[in-house]
């Protein structure tokens, strides 16, 4: 969700002001997304390399991620979606990590669209996760294949993104679902996050369904 800090400096507008307007436009981009059908929507909402940022920023990034998971769980609910979290869930505060699991938990029988909140997420961090968990576990070195390493992510249960999308005219994925991204669509817009809208993800769409998907195979009617 890229684009938040630019939004807002065009506008005079602190950057925290962007981020704002970035996380309410959020809510109507997952129900239109539910509405499409859209079985798993995640959304990187901060890095691993985010902690960077001017302490200011990065304060008021995670009050806004706490003020939503504490205030939009009926909502989210109502929709039968389910929160789940990625990312590292040791440097979150006390207060933000357990509003993340109550929403988890209040969740998690939910059968529509499941909201994927990375935070503190990093394509490579998984990965050293996903290794320590691995040796934690004893297994033999020959047994270890690619499935070991999918089962050991953070969410083993949930499917490779089949598209990921950057807003604000970057092109790169910045560590993001670095191992399931593998055979990910990819498709940019320079968009900014805040202007993101319904019709901006139909055409994100629209243009996935216009791709061939061959996976390193080759269609049939090709031979
Ligand atoms: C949002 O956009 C991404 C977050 C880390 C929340 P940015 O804050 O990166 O916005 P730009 O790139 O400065 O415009
Ligand atoms: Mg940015």
């Amino acid at each position: 969700m890229d684009g938040n800090g630019r939004w807002a400096s065009r506008r005079a507008l602190p950057r925290l002001a962007g981020h704002r307007r970035g996380a309410e436009i959020l809510e109507g981009i997952v129900e239109h997304a539910g509405e499409l059908g859209i079985q798993y929507l995640s959304v990187y909402a901060f890095s691993t390399e985010n902690w960077k940022r001017a302490s200011e920023e990065v304060s008021g990034l995670m009050s806004l991620f706490e003020y939503y998971l504490k205030n939009k769980l009926e909502r989210l609910k109502s929709n039968h979606g389910r929160l789940r979290f990625a990312g590292r869930r040791d440097r979150l505060s006390r207060s933000l990590l357990e509003a993340v699991e109550n929403f988890e938990n209040e969740t998690r029988e939910e059968t529509g669209i499941q909201l994927i909140l990375c935070v503190d997420y990093g394509g490579r961090q998984e990965l050293v996760d996903a290794v320590k968990k691995i040796i934690a576990s004893g297994a033999e070195i020959d047994s270890i294949d690619e499935n070991t390493i999918s089962q050991s992510l953070y969410l083993p249960d949930v499917p490779d993104p089949d598209l990921i999308i950057r807003t604000s005219g970057e092109l790169r994925t910045s560590n993001f679902w670095l191992w399931e991204s593998a055979y990910s669509e990819l498709y940019f817009t320079d968009t900014l996050w805040p202007d993101f809208s319904g019709r901006s993800l139909d055409e994100a769409v629209a243009a996935y369904a216009a791709r061939d998907r061959r996976k390193g195979g080759v269609r049939v009617e090709q031979y």
